[in-house]
């Protein structure tokens, strides 16, 4: 179904736990008028404010997730399961640990079934977010390369969910966590542009100087597979991006 676009809604917060708390509050108002809400999460820097906020607000309210379902938007291929660095880790650490959220109510695309049948991984996981009724909202982070989850340069806006070569400047911004390039992944199974796209409610956050450019691009800037954040400014109706002060240093 085609979705009317509507300018983004562009909140520039004093600082970046500002923009974090906003994000959770609005997280902790749609689990409490929906407590059976799919969320759809993502990793990274930027999230983890936003998580360790949703936490405090989930055990302030006494809210019940115990019904909240969520997808990730991606993950690693070729790490070990029990590999700290797993995207599933980080989620038990900021999230699904401290709120208690059951494992089997928490979905990733299937990092190991994808090394051999990456076509099957893609599709069940197209499959899971449709049987869950799709994404109520959708948390996207952006890499300094415009990427959005691991869609790439070169992503359109229709891909799905797919086994995806990692680019370099992803690989190089990941390394100092897996001890230099060598040991840093090649590839990733990622929700595609047009997966996410579908979410009902797409909340981008981004913060830091380095963020700035990317952006101003995304705001600003043409359609461009290059950079796909570009992608989400004019084909949605509800976007809301949360800045701080310097990732918005570029706007005008
Ligand atoms: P970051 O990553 O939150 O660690 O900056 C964002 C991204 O690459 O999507």
């Amino acid at each position: 179904m085609e979705k009317s676009s509507r300018p983004p809604i562009v909140t520039i917060h004093g600082s970046a736990d500002e923009g974090a708390v906003a994000a959770a509050l609005e997280l902790a108002d749609l689990v409490e008028a929906k407590p059976d809400a799919v969320l759809g999460l993502a990793t990274g820097g930027t999230m983890v404010g936003v998580y360790a906020a949703f936490v405090r607000e989930a055990r302030a309210r006494s809210l019940d997730v115990s019904r909240v379902r969520t997808f990730n938007l991606d993950e690693y291929l070729g790490l070990a399961v029990d590999d700290a660095k797993r995207f599933r880790h980080f989620m038990e650490l900021h999230l699904f640990g401290p709120l208690s959220i059951p494992s089997e109510h928490a979905h990733f695309p299937d990092a190991e079934r994808a090394q051999t049948d990456a076509v099957g991984a893609a599709r069940d996981y197209e499959s899971a977010i449709e049987a869950a009724g799709g994404i109520d909202l959708q948390l996207l982070g952006i890499g300094r390369n415009g990427h959005i989850a691991f869609n790439e340069p070169g992503s359109s806006p229709d891909s799905r969910t797919r086994v995806i070569e990692l680019h370099g400047a992803t690989r190089a911004d990941a390394a100092p966590s897996f001890g230099g390039l060598a040991g840093t992944p090649e590839r990733a199974i990622t929700m595609g542009m047009g997966t996410i796209l579908e979410a009902r409610a797409l909340r981008v956050l981004a913060f830091g100087e380095a963020k700035a450019p990317v952006v101003e691009r995304m705001l600003h800037g043409e359609e461009d597979p290059e950079t796909p954040c570009t992608f989400l400014r004019g084909r949605h109706g509800d976007l809301a991006v949360h800045l701080d002060r310097d990732a918005a240093r570029l706007l005008h």
